[in-house]
């Protein structure tokens, strides 16, 4: 029998904190009162308990880019980020499009310190040119069906795929909104810096464009539609209209997105390289809004490790993507609790329950603490300060555009199916 108190810290029920003892035993919640104790003792005090986080969106690069990601690696460094589950994108080498391919993942994840939860592609290869097989893969439990990286962009097929997504029970497809056609050889954002810095852009409206489209064939089919990573002021606002006409969409944005803008470009560190890009100060200020206002359902991080010596590469030579697994809580309390964008409750809602509802494992993950429910649980103190320091990070790689950023807010402790993966912000293996 294992057995131990996570003991003086607060919990969060329905939005109210309150001071209570937490008993976890065989991987469950078995008691919440005061006064608990047990022979092992988690301290949580100036800490809250929350359900542990979910990222809607990560990029494991296992298999295929080994050196810059694994499943392992990735799975600590999430755990330490205060994370319970991660859903993996189907983006590897080769792409996820096959049961036998997600089966795999699964297995290497069922060891993980942090509950790995494979997506599928939607179409096979990623090609966006036939449908992968999402039958197959749903039946293995994939929820979320994505080729994220690439936009699909045969509205046809988008169709098709969302038509075909309602036979599968509790799925939902998640688009990566950018025209191709009005992005490709682009490397930032387009507008005043691109032009000042000579770089090709990647405009705002290539992302609008694809929304309102998938808006439209997710209102044409009834079925989910989920857009990753939003970054532009248009996009947020169509989602908040469709919404309001009962159109079934939900949306994450990265929290890059709502911290940095396109003028940190003009260093020409391919750090701050990401699809899509970094936007400008209105386009930041409107994902703030969409968090505030509740048009944004979750953060997600798009964690995507690189090597260094692909990001050592020219700005425009580089591949896009940023590490976010160990820094998204924190720059979510750092940036929007404390400047008052959010309350820490609805910051912990889109940390982890809303993501839980959309990839559909509220059953463990996300809902609130309580006896008899699995333990998976991030006992947070919102006050710790910490400077980020790459070296220090559990990701294989190292491309954090917060390289010396002092933040505050950090997961002391991560607890996964009953299990203490971490403790005073250190793995446990
Ligand atoms: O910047 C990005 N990097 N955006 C994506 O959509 C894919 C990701 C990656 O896989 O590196």
């Amino acid at each position: 029998m294992s057995e131990f108190v996570i003991k003086g810290g607060q919990i969060l029920e329905a939005g109210v904190l309150r001071a209570a003892d937490l008993l976890v035993r065989d991987g469950v919640i078995a008691q919440i009162g005061t006064g608990l104790n047990a022979t092992r003792v988690l301290d949580a005090e100036g800490a809250v308990l929350t359900p542990g986080f979910v990222d809607l969106h990560v990029h494991l690069r296992e298999p295929g880019d080994e050196d810059a990601e694994t499943i392992e690696t990735g799975a600590r460094a999430a755990a330490l980020g205060g994370y319970t589950a991660v859903v993996a994108m189907p983006n590897t080498r080769p792409p996820l499009d096959d049961p036998i391919l997600v089966r795999a993942v699964q297995a290497i994840g069922a060891d993980a310190i942090c509950e790995v939860i494979s997506s599928g592609c939607i179409t096979i290869g990623r090609d966006g040119i036939a449908l992968a097989p999402m039958g197959e893969m749903h039946a293995l439990g994939v929820r979320i069906f994505t080729d994220d990286g690439s936009c699909v962009m045969s509205a046809g097929l988008m169709r098709r795929a969302l038509e075909y997504s309602l036979g599968l029970e509790g799925s939902v497809i998640a688009q990566h909104a950018e025209d191709d056609s009005m992005c490709s050889g682009g490397s930032m954002h387009e507008g005043e810096w691109s032009s000042r810095l000579g770089i090709p852009g990647r405009p705002g409206e290539a992302e609008a464009i694809i929304v309102a489209r998938d808006i439209r064939l997710a209102a044409l089919t009834g079925a989910r539609i989920h857009f990753l990573h939003l970054s532009t002021a248009a996009a947020v606002d169509l989602v908040r209209r469709a919404k309001s006409d009962g159109v079934r969409v939900t949306c994450e944005v990265a929290p890059h997105h709502f911290t940095l803008t396109d003028e940190a470009c003009a260093s020409f560190d391919p750090a701050f390289k990401v699809h899509p890009p970094l936007r400008s100060a209105s386009d930041v200020a409107a994902v703030r809004a969409g968090l505030s206002d509740g048009t944004i359902d979750a953060i997600a991080t798009d964690h995507a490790p690189h090597t260094p010596e692909s990001k050592e590469r020219p700005f425009e030579e580089a591949p896009p993507g940023m590490l976010g697994l160990e820094t998204a809580a924190a720059l979510t309390v750092t940036e929007l609790v404390k400047s008052g964008v959010m309350s820490l409750t609805e910051a912990f809602a889109v940390l982890s329950s809303n993501p839980a509802s959309i990839a559909g494992i509220s059953d463990r993950h996300g809902a609130p603490l309580a006896e008899g429910r699995v333990a998976n649980i991030c006992v947070f103190d919102p006050d710790e300060e910490w400077i980020v320091d790459p070296v220090r990070l559990a990701s294989k790689s190292r491309n954090t555009p917060y390289a010396g950023r002092t933040l505050t807010g950090r997961a002391r402790h991560t607890i996964l199916r009953g299990e203490a993966v971490v403790v005073d912000s250190a793995a446990t293996r």
